[in-house]
């Protein structure tokens, strides 16, 4: 599959989707979204990748949605398409991990597509924010809702007003990038950290984003009850048999399942 607005590679059970509009700062056009749902739905369908990497470039891992595509459409027209929900919320359907590498610029959208992704790898140069508001308009795609889930109420609702921009360091003390690592690292990183995933049991990964995105959605009794069951499920499985043996006889696990 040719794309023009992302690149997309394998690196053995990773797989990797790079955006690529330099010239807009990876400025997320529906083409781009179109070609990131058919990267990710070809990486949910290919058996060999375990886990994905989604990033951008050294400026900017997205600078929002493309405010020149948007800026002329009328209320009749973003209401009738049910603008932006198309193509944007395939990255929450995804099953199997993906992980945002972020350096640079993560700005509206952007920052909202970082959001949908499983973690944040962030570079030291990495900038969140949510500046909707400084071009008349409000988030879209989740950046009210995540935001505040991941931050809080206070740092939220401040940087969604102001669309005041938070720096890497800020984002990993208010908890909305799992860490940071230096920006010349930042690739390789976030693929060994793949590589990781990939290698572990697929059901147990898949069963543990389910659970983990499960406290999102329901009570602690009912999600601890959730995690239960998959927790008991893990036992029907080779490898949980496999992964224990290899603990008690001191020797790494293979994994039949990945
Ligand atoms: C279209 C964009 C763009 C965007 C940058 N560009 N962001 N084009 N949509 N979101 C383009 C610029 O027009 C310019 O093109 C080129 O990229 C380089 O940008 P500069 O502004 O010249 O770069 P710089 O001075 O370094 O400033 C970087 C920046 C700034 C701070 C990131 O570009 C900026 O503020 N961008 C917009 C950020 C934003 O408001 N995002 C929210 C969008 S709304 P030319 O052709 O002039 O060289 C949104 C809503 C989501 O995301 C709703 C639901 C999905």
């Amino acid at each position: 599959m040719a794309y023009e607005c992302i690149e997309v590679d394998k690196r053995g059970p990773v797989g990797l989707i790079t955006l690529n509009r330099p010239k807009a700062l990876n400025a997320l056009s529906s083409q781009l979204m179109a070609e990131l749902g058919e990267a990710l739905a070809a990486f949910e369908a290919d058996d060999e990748v375990g886990c994905m990497v989604l990033t951008g470039s050294e400026k900017a891992f997205a600078a929002g949605a493309d405010i020149k595509e948007m800026q002329s459409k009328s209320f009749a027209d973003v209401f009738s398409e049910d603008f932006i929900t198309s193509g944007w919320e395939d990255l929450t359907r995804c099953r199997k991990p993906v992980i945002a590498a972020v350096a640079g610029y993560a700005l509206g959208g952007g920052c909202e597509v970082a959001m949908m992704c499983d973690f944040i790898l962030a570079a030291d140069t990495a900038k969140f924010g949510q500046p909707e508001i400084t071009i008349g308009t409000i988030p879209g795609s989740g950046g009210t809702q995540r935001l505040t889930r991941f931050v809080g109420k206070s740092k939220a609702m401040e940087m969604c007003l102001t669309g005041r921009m938070m720096d890497a360091e800020e984002a990993e003390r208010a908890g909305l990038v799992s860490r940071i690592v230096p920006a010349a690292e930042l690739l390789d990183e976030a693929i060994k950290t793949a590589e990781r995933i990939a290698g572990m049991s697929r059901p147990s990964v898949l069963m543990t984003k389910e659970s983990v995105n499960r406290a999102y959605e329901t009570t602690l009794a009912e999600g601890i009850k959730y995690e239960r069951r998959l927790f008991h499920s893990t036992f029907a499985t080779e490898d949980q048999k496999e992964g224990m043996s290899a603990f008690a006889e001191k020797r790494q696990p293979n994994f039949k399942h990945r």
